[in-house]
């Protein structure tokens, strides 16, 4: 990371940069997930949180606004990696329905990171006393943790099955 990490303010701005990054990186995968999911239902949630993250982007230049930092600079590797897997499977053929199983898997991985990160930030945000960050990071959070277990519903409802029968 470019920030030196030397106060718990160092800290969040770094993460922020890098949930700024990760955000960005999913943006740009986002439209093709839409397009390699055959569930309606799947590529219904992969729309939607394409409109949350450009939402949630734009909560963290509001955030950036207020403090002396820029948000870009730095690149989250992480993301790039899970973002290389989802393109993986976005790649490969295979049973319609076992892709969608593996696409959810491949989303719920950025999501779980997603939430991670944003759950150290909020905390980070009230010890801070930042409220209107607390306020941005707090909802998007929440944001995060539904497209999570829309993603869950989806699969454990609907698509494992499928992909199970698809297979006989
Ligand atoms: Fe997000």
């Amino acid at each position: 990371m470019s920030v030196k990490l030397d106060s718990l303010q160092r800290v969040f701005v770094a993460q922020l940069k890098d949930m700024y990054s990760a955000e960005h990186q999913l943006l740009d995968v986002l439209p093709r997930l839409h397009e390699a999911a055959t569930s309606q239902k799947l590529k219904d949630a992969f729309r939607e949180h394409m409109e949350e993250t450009q939402g949630q982007i734009a909560r963290i230049d509001s955030i950036f606004e207020t403090l002396d930092f820029e948000p870009g600079g730095h690149r989250c590797e992480a993301m790039d990696g899970l973002v290389k897997e989802a393109k993986e499977i976005i790649n490969e053929d295979g049973e319609p329905e076992a892709k969608d199983a593996a696409l959810i898997c491949a989303a719920q991985k950025i999501e779980h990171y997603e939430i991670a990160t944003y759950g150290s930030l909020r905390a980070y945000a009230r010890v801070l006393d930042l409220d209107k960050a607390y306020k941005l990071l707090h909802k998007t959070l929440e944001e995060e943790r539904s497209a999570d277990s829309l993603l869950t519903d989806l699969a454990e409802n609907t698509i494992n099955r499928l992909a199970m029968l698809a297979a006989n």
